[in-house]
């Protein structure tokens, strides 16, 4: 049995791409939704046409990723695609952050990620795809969103990395670093701290522009997916100077 697996189905980019990936999979027979909440899975699950399986989990908990593993090992899938799409921010100084939050983060945008691909490899074939989002914030440090940024930095360079590593084995991974993006993330991130800067409420786009990107990179096998100008210019200048840099090291 061929599956693509979604993480962070239940809302935002990880919803978005159920939506729109389904029509676009070849030699797939179904989809497994993961996240916490059921619920808002079923209502997806239950608009789309190809079949679907709902996962309620925590992969930030070690033990039911375990869980997880087992039920992979008695399905024995095929895995074509894997989109980790879960991801969790909270802005505001270091210093007044609650340790739970930060604590979550980590969890979540290193371990949990991480893990999960590491899961799923032994399932993936040649022509198999990882797509994972990181965050433009992976490109510059950002006070106030310090540790968010640093798991988003990590994401970026992990992904990058293991993409270099499965090429021999016709896996391709492309990391998606999108700039704010209009999902339920943000009310999250902000709460009812300050609100988020008129500079990144300007840049911020649907989350459908995002994952139609992502879907359009990942197809043409490119390592890194960024929306739209504002985050393409900040890349390619971060990009550069690290090229410069890397001259005198
Ligand atoms: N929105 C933005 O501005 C923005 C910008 C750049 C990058 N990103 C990144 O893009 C990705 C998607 O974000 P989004 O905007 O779609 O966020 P979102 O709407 O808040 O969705 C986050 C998803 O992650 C799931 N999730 C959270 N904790 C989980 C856990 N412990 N175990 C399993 N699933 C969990 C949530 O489901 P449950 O709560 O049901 O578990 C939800 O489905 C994230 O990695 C985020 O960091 C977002």
């Amino acid at each position: 049995m061929n599956i693509a697996i979604i993480t962070g189905a239940s809302s935002g980019m990880g919803r978005e791409f159920a939506a729109q990936i389904e029509t676009q999979l070849r030699r797939t027979d179904e989809i497994w939704l993961l996240a916490r909440r059921k619920e808002p899975m079923e209502e997806l699950a239950r608009t789309m046409r190809i079949k679907t399986r709902i996962i309620p989990i925590d992969i930030a908990d070690e033990r039911e990723l375990r869980r997880f593993r087992e039920v992979l090992l008695l399905a024995a899938p095929k895995i074509t695609l894997l989109a980790c799409c879960a991801g969790v921010g909270y802005y505001g100084a270091f210093s007044s952050r609650e340790d739970e939050d930060i604590s979550a983060m980590l969890r979540l945008n290193v371990a949990a990620q991480t893990l999960l691909i590491k899961l799923c490899l032994p399932y993936m074939r040649k022509g198999s795809k990882i797509i994972q989002f990181a965050s433009g914030a992976a490109f510059v440090p950002q006070p106030n969103f310090a540790v968010y940024a640093a798991t988003k930095a990590y994401a970026y360079s992990f992904g990058r990395a293991i993409g270099r590593e499965l090429r021999g084995r016709g896996i391709c991974v492309t990391t998606v670093c999108p700039g704010p993006v209009d999902t339920p993330f943000l009310e999250r991130a902000y709460g009812d701290g300050a609100p988020m800067s008129a500079r990144k409420r300007k840049v911020m786009v649907k989350p459908e522009r995002v994952v139609a990107k992502a879907i359009e990179d990942c197809r043409r096998h490119r390592t890194v997916s960024v929306c739209g100008a504002p985050m393409q210019a900040l890349y390619l200048a971060t990009q550069s100077v690290q090229n410069i840099l890397q001259l005198f090291w």
